[in-house]
């Protein structure tokens, strides 16, 4: 087993320089994720190649195979799931993701945009920058949410966009920060992950030693989920009597105004 804290499936459609950066970066002993399935919507894109290099797993979901968004994304969903992931990892993937599957993966969906989001959010961000004058340009990390290259920002690295730059010369520019800034977010999701268990241990132990009583002088083992079953349980009872009083309330006020 592995003791990487995040498990990734990344989704592609095309060259995956950035995916070929990640799977490089999990190689690293102190990089705490793993890439556990890779999946492209096309079936020729040339990143598929870097994930037989690194023997993972990989699969093509066209979209074009479906006649719906939903039965594209509950494809794509399907082909996810057996491989229990904790992060999906959007890396150069050209379609908007709907509700249906990103209601799936809440907060857990990260994509990699070649602008300084929330600026130049779509496609020919590049040209669009020095067509607009811009002195910076640069590349964001952000969570997706249902719109477009929308959703919290979690890194975000800049470049200066120079005198005689063209498109092509800044998207290389870019594209260098991209291998720094999509390693950088999978850390902090990482970080923050690891922070939430160690808040959960914390929590359970603490309820665990209280309930072992004073007289042991090491805590008993917990069992979350007895712990967690016994909560539902006391929460459940709780409703039941509040229902009760509201009801019984309900059925003296409805007699009271029957009899005046
Ligand atoms: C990158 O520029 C990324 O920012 C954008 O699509 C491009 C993908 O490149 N979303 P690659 O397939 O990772 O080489």
């Amino acid at each position: 087993m592995s003791d990487k804290t995040l498990r990734l499936a990344v989704l592609i459609s095309g060259r995956g320089s950035n995916l070929k950066n990640i799977l490089e970066h999990c190689a690293l002993p102190d990089f705490p994720a793993e890439v556990v399935c890779v999946i492209s919507n096309k079936e020729d894109a040339p990143g598929l190649l870097y994930a037989k290099a690194f023997n993972i797993p990989s699969f093509v979901v066209s979209h074009k195979d479906y006649a719906s968004k939903a039965g594209f994304e509950t494809a794509l969903l399907d082909a996810i799931a057996p491989f229990r992931v904790d992060l999906i990892c959007l890396a150069g993937f050209m379609r908007l993701l709907s509700p249906l599957f990103i209601s799936h993966y809440e907060g857990k969906i990260l994509n990699i945009h070649p602008s300084l989001l929330p600026a130049y959010k779509g496609l020919d961000t590049h040209q669009r920058a020095i067509d607009a004058g811009e002195e910076y340009a640069g590349c964001s990390v952000h969570i997706v949410t249902p719109e477009m290259d929308d959703g919290p920002v979690l890194v975000q690295r800049k470049v200066e966009i120079a005198k005689y730059e063209n498109a092509d010369s800044l998207a290389e520019k870019v594209l260098a920060e991209e291998y720094i800034a999509y390693p950088q977010a999978i850390r902090i999701v990482a970080a923050e992950k690891n922070a939430y268990t160690e808040k959960q241990d914390k929590h359970f132990n603490h309820l665990g030693t209280s309930m072992a009583g004073t007289h042991s002088s090491s805590p008993a083992p917990v069992d979350k989920d007895a712990l967690q079953a016994s909560w539902n349980g006391w929460v459940q009872f709780t409703h039941l009597i509040k229902y009760s009083v509201i009801g019984i309330c309900a059925v003296l006020v409805l007699l009271a105004l029957i009899t005046l």
